[in-house]
């Protein structure tokens, strides 16, 4: 079994909601996805269709390799199909793994159980086979396999990505409630952005809807910004593959982008922003301001975006004022940015209401396990509120 050669089932995961966001992506880069549930989609490719996927997708989180299917009621079923498994085919006998999984199996309580099991049937087959064993650890820095077993079933993967692509890897400094990259991306691609138009994006916080539509404007992609993935450890992994997608990535670049405006009320909010720009490198095709903001500058004419992410409010105290400056995001809607089509980002629709504007459409989304709303508002001369 060539793992790099050998089509299989292949599991894009994603955070909850963002499934037609993946699926869009997926088929974009030409590939046919099979089948799409609530936290992924999935397709049929081999270990290097993976590297396509782990270095161009935006809104997933894992990319995971099918390697068997087995019945399992018990632990010990566990432990003896992956003994089974000729483990040779994707770990080096010196190299280093680490197992991941989710479980859903009444017998269960801990998941920490079930991957000692799969990390001792991995290491006594290398013991019997080749008299020594890789080394294992919590670290997702080597191969990594991860088992999926819900009910009486389970699913034996190698998770080729290790550290989750929702992260982006510019944000080192996260600031106050940031969005996760691959979500904030997501609402992006939500909207009706045409990446030729102005981005504005007030409260900006750490920066990451500015940075992820000047990303998007330039086509830079994620595997731009990571070097370091789990497929390079995997035996049989192809360089060259990696190499070629990586040119390929770097040729799509455009480094045109429309007017993007990030701006933040807290200085230190709009230093992290632009030092976080500046790794994504895209520092350049975005301009910062600090200011409360009714004073973002919203060029005129402009026929773009504005997209808030407010705070949503955890106490009365925070509620009642933020109150007040969620009918002011409306009044600045409303007064400075017709022609442009504004978002509003909010797990809170009860503070949404306080807006005063007609919503054109809700799409739905969780963050930090929120239910949350991205709500769109046409922000045409004579409309209606
Ligand atoms: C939820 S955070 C935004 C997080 C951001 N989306 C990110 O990914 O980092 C809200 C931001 O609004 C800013 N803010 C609050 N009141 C403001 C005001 N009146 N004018 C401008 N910014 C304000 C806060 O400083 C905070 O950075």
């Amino acid at each position: 079994m060539d793992v790099s050669r050998n089509k299989s089932r292949i599991i894009v995961t994603c955070l909850k909601r963002l499934t037609p966001w993946v699926e869009k992506e997926i088929s974009d880069l030409g590939f046919k996805p099979l089948r799409s549930f609530s936290t992924g989609v999935e397709l049929h490719g081999t270990v290097n269709d993976c590297i396509r996927l782990n270095l161009n997708l935006r809104c997933a989180s894992q990319v995971l390799y099918l390697l068997r299917e087995f019945p399992a009621r018990h632990p010990n079923d566990v432990y003896r199909y992956v003994k089974e498994f000729p483990w040779e085919v994707a770990i080096e006998p010196d190299g280093y793994f680490s197992v991941t999984s989710n479980v859903w199996q009444d017998s269960i309580t801990n998941n920490l159980f079930v991957n000692v099991r799969i990390k001792d049937a991995i290491a006594d087959r290398f013991r019997e086979k080749t008299g020594k064993r890789p080394d294992s650890g919590a670290e997702l820095n080597g191969v990594v396999v991860h088992l999926y077993w819900k009910d009486n079933r389970a699913l034996l993967f190698l998770d080729t990505t290790g550290p989750s692509m929702a992260r982006h890897g510019y944000r080192k400094q996260p600031g106050k409630a940031p969005m996760l990259e691959a979500l904030a991306a997501a609402t992006i691609l939500a909207g009706k952005w045409n990446r030729r138009t102005p981005f504005i994006n007030p409260m900006c916080g750490s920066g990451t809807l500015a940075i992820e539509a000047a990303l998007l404007a330039t086509q830079r992609k994620p595997g731009l910004l990571r070097s370091s993935y789990a497929f390079q450890h995997i035996v049989g992994y192809d360089p060259a593959c990696y190499e070629e997608e990586l040119r390929k990535l770097k040729n799509e670049v455009a480094d045109f982008a429309p007017e993007i405006i990030a701006s933040d009320i807290r200085p230190e909010a709009v230093a992290e922003a632009r030092a976080n720009a500046k790794r994504a490198e895209v520092e350049h095709l975005i301009r910062f301001e600090v200011c409360d903001f009714p004073d973002t500058t919203v060029p005129s004419g402009g026929n773009g975006v504005v997209y808030f992410n407010p705070e949503y409010g955890e106490r009365l105290g925070e509620i009642k004022e933020l109150e007040t400056t969620y009918k002011r995001i409306g009044d600045f809607l409303k007064q400075k940015c017709t022609g442009y089509t504004g978002y509003v980002f909010t797990a809170n629709p009860e503070l949404a209401k306080k807006i005063g504007l007609r919503s054109s459409r809700k799409t739905e989304f969780y963050s930090a396990q929120l239910d949350c709303r991205l709500m769109e508002y046409e922000l045409y001369a004579g409309r209606k509120t």
